[in-house]
């Protein structure tokens, strides 16, 4: 049976080391299934390609304040940046009433922006807990004016509308209850404590609660892990991840647990990685958490190329929502997806299910005279177009319309056919092909103004 085994085998591993020093450990920390069996576990989650992450928590409260003072660095890392006392942060959870909340208006945001799965943060770096555990009080259900579970409502929605639910954890920062690390390290006594104890007390049995009482979880998501997860102390959680067989979990446990795919933050890598799983995730501000002064929206363009980008590139977009302390998504981020969603509409068949591109110069080249700070060569990227593909197909997403006729070099196979994605009629347009390079006739206007996905029919290519 696919899966993990048990940890009573590595018995001898020492607390101290973060990386799996026997190969044995190594082969612990890896999920026992066939290719086969692989492929079919992540098949959604390839065709998939776009998801809504949520960062929402006790930090949406100060929204980035602290004593009238905006404090700088990501909203979810107020507790922290600010150095509040552990006490004080708590106070804010009777401030706490998301009374605008409503799970069907969230599922339905991601449902109209073209999303197929959402993933949100069931317990960030400040230890608050968004879903009603029996751990200790400090939960949303148990400590604020609210009293509901929003985590039971949000799987109740996603269920009855078909969008895959995630959980996003964060297994070693916990700046609230004892022993949980922080990455800056403690700023208060009642922070100290055991890290075994904090797991064993806190982390484990909250993960198995997100793993039994909220229906079908398909991602989990882990986060920021430090030095003190040990393979002894990762390979305990994968028990836990067995109760979901099909769960897809993220490279971010830590203790040399690789998971299943790779999550690039806040950037998308110049090349992707040919033949990973992996995920870029980007906020729509520059905040995950929200913060009410950030009003750095990225445009609408830069978030579909962005999409595009990823894809051309074979990896999968998590797109992020801050909502307040009220339970609303800002309508900045709200427009933002809609538009995206209807860009989607039209163009969908280029995104969902397609691999990436039959070519790659497209996306740019690194610089071979300038570096970066690190002596890396700086990526310097190109955006004219990009290619995703399905078998007999390549999709041209022109970003900039080219003056009435798009040549394409490198083209393998002959084209039978070209037409505009947008044209539901899908009228041929006029094309040459010479060897491997193809000349297409293209209207005067662009049917789009962001992208218009030129799509060509091709026999006998790759
Ligand atoms: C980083 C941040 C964390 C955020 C995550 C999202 O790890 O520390 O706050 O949730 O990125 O990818």
């Amino acid at each position: 049976m696919a899966g993990f085994i048990s940890t009573s085998s590595l018995g001898g591993e020492t607390a101290l080391s973060t990386q799996p020093s026997t190969q044995s450990t190594r082969a612990l920390l890896e999920r026992k299934e066939t290719p086969s069996q692989h492929d079919a576990r992540m098949k959604w989650w390839r065709e998939a390609r776009f998801g809504m992450f949520i960062h929402w928590g006790l930090y949406s409260v100060p929204a980035g304040a602290y004593n009238d003072k905006e404090i700088p660095g990501s909203g979810e890392w107020i507790m922290s940046q600010a150095k509040i006392p552990v006490a004080e942060y708590a106070q804010y959870a009777e401030r706490f009433n998301p009374v605008g909340f409503d799970s069907d208006h969230w599922v339905r945001t991601a449902q109209a922006a073209g999303m197929k799965y959402i993933v949100i943060t069931a317990k960030h770096h400040d230890g608050f807990a968004m879903f009603h555990t029996k751990v200790d009080g400090y939960n949303i259900t148990d400590a604020t004016p609210f009293g509901r579970d929003p985590l039971a409502e949000l799987a109740e929605a996603c269920q009855a509308a078909g969008i895959k639910l995630g959980i996003y954890y964060s297994q070693c920062q916990d700046w609230h209850h004892p022993g949980g690390d922080a990455w800056d390290g403690h700023w208060d006594k009642a922070q100290d404590g055991d890290f075994d104890a904090y797991l064993k007390n806190v982390a484990l049995p909250q993960v198995r609660e997100l793993m039994t009482n909220y229906g079908s979880v398909a991602v989990f998501w882990f986060d920021t892990p430090t030095r003190l997860m040990t393979p002894r102390r990762a390979a305990e959680f994968l028990p836990l991840l067995d109760l979901q067989p099909q769960i897809i979990v993220n490279d971010r446990l830590g203790g040399g647990f690789r998971g299943d795919t790779q999550t690039p933050e806040q950037h998308i890598p110049p090349r992707g990685y040919p033949g990973e799983d992996w995920e870029t995730c980007m906020s729509i501000n520059d905040t995950w958490g929200y913060k009410s002064n950030d009003t750095n929206f990225k445009s609408t363009a830069t978030l579909i190329r962005s999409l595009v980008d990823v894809a051309s590139k074979g990896g999968n977009y998590l797109l992020n929502v801050g909502p307040t302390g009220e339970g609303i998504i800002p309508q900045p981020e709200v427009d933002r997806l809609t538009a995206i969603g209807d860009w989607l509409k039209v163009n969908g068949d280029s995104i969902y299910g397609a691999g990436p591109t039959a070519f790659g110069d497209e996306a740019g080249q690194f610089d071979t005279k300038k570096t970066d700070e690190h002596g890396h060569p700086i990526w310097a990227a190109k955006w004219d177009w990009r290619c995703t593909t399905k078998p007999g197909k390549l999709f041209i997403h022109l970003f900039k319309w080219p003056a009435r006729v798009f040549m394409l070099k490198g083209v393998a196979g002959s084209v039978t056919k070209a037409y505009l994605l947008a044209d539901e009629q899908q009228s041929s347009r006029l094309f040459q092909q010479n060897g491997n390079q193809v000349w297409v006739k293209l209207p005067a206007l662009a049917p789009d103004a962001i992208d218009s996905v030129l799509v060509l029919e091709v026999a006998g290519g790759k």
